[in-house]
């Protein structure tokens, strides 16, 4: 502008300005046709449907094993147990020594044990991870007076690993003890237990050997998969075992300091895992410990 001659100035100024006014407006007929169609666009869009509902967040829930534990326990609840627990690590003493397994005795090779350091205070006891819940039935006893009707449950430690076996699982323990306590009252009270969590079926007690019991049995039920009748799962015998158990053995009174002449009583243990798959038709003990969420969503 400044070279121009001064009559032209006028001029030229109102034409740049007439150009500077269309470009503007040109500009913002544009921003308005662009939100307009924008606009239309969001309007004709098929509506979403604001009724739909949230996507819930997800929602935890208890293990299968978790569940058949407080299956497990209520039963016991009703039946008049109470419910006690003890320590995974365990002194050698009251997993073996007072239940009656003598020194290297071959019934421990079949707990193939997971030994751990000892306790500085105690540099002479063998200190292990317990591999049975039967330590319960020692330490209440020490603990108390009988009568008493104790059930326990909690994790235990084999050196096994296959399809049916995993180097930890749970054990329920359970023991009654009391004056004049027969067989009579363990089979009643284990043909309860298998009736309320497996239904109306055959319950079998077999002749069989555990250092702490005498008489000791093996409980056996009717084969829920395929009612009786013979299959792989119970190769072909119509019967699963599930349970061990028998007459507190005397040496067992005697190492926790109750007279074996006064007091009489009998114990039992069972896998949890085992139930729970018989229970929910699981196919392999392993996916009990996996935590895959498309296994245990199903439960
Ligand atoms: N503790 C035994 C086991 O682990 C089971 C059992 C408990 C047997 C109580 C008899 C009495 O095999």
């Amino acid at each position: 502008m400044g070279k121009l001659p001064a009559d032209a100035r006028k001029a030229a100024g109102q034409r740049v300005n007439a150009l500077k006014m269309a470009v503007e407006k040109a500009f913002e007929e544009r921003l308005a046709a662009m939100a307009k169609a924008a606009r239309d666009a969001d309007l004709s869009a098929t509506p979403f449907d604001l009724t739909l509902p949230g996507r819930a967040p997800a929602r935890g829930h208890l293990h299968p094993t978790s569940l058949v534990r407080e299956e497990m326990l209520g039963i016991f609840r009703d039946l008049g147990f109470v419910v006690a627990s003890g320590p995974q690590v365990e002194l050698e003493e009251n997993n073996f020594g007072k239940l009656g397994f003598p020194p290297d005795h071959p019934a421990m090779d079949m707990h193939d044990t997971f030994w751990v350091k000892p306790l500085p205070h105690m540099p002479d006891a063998k200190v292990l991870l317990r591999t049975h819940t039967s330590n319960v039935q020692v330490r209440e006893m020490l603990s108390q007076k009988p009568p008493m009707a104790v059930v326990s449950i909690g994790p235990c430690y084999r050196t096994d690993e296959d399809m049916t076996h995993t180097p930890m699982f749970h054990q329920m323990e359970g023991f009654y003890v009391d004056k004049n306590v027969s067989l009579a009252n363990l089979k009643g009270v284990l043909t309860e237990l298998v009736v309320r969590l497996f239904g109306d079926r055959k319950v079998r007690f077999r002749p069989s050997y555990f250092p702490f019991v005498e008489p000791g049995c093996e409980v056996d039920m009717g084969c829920p998969f395929c009612e009786g009748v013979g299959c792989r799962a119970c190769k072909g015998t119509g019967f699963v075992e599930i349970l061990g158990a028998g007459m507190i053995h005397p040496v067992v009174f005697e190492a926790c300091g109750l007279d074996p002449e006064v007091w009489t009583g009998f114990a039992f243990g069972t896998g949890v895992e085992r139930p729970a798959m018989i229970k929910y038709g699981i196919p392999d003990l392993r996916l009990m410990f996996e935590n895959d969420m498309r296994f245990l969503a199903q439960f």
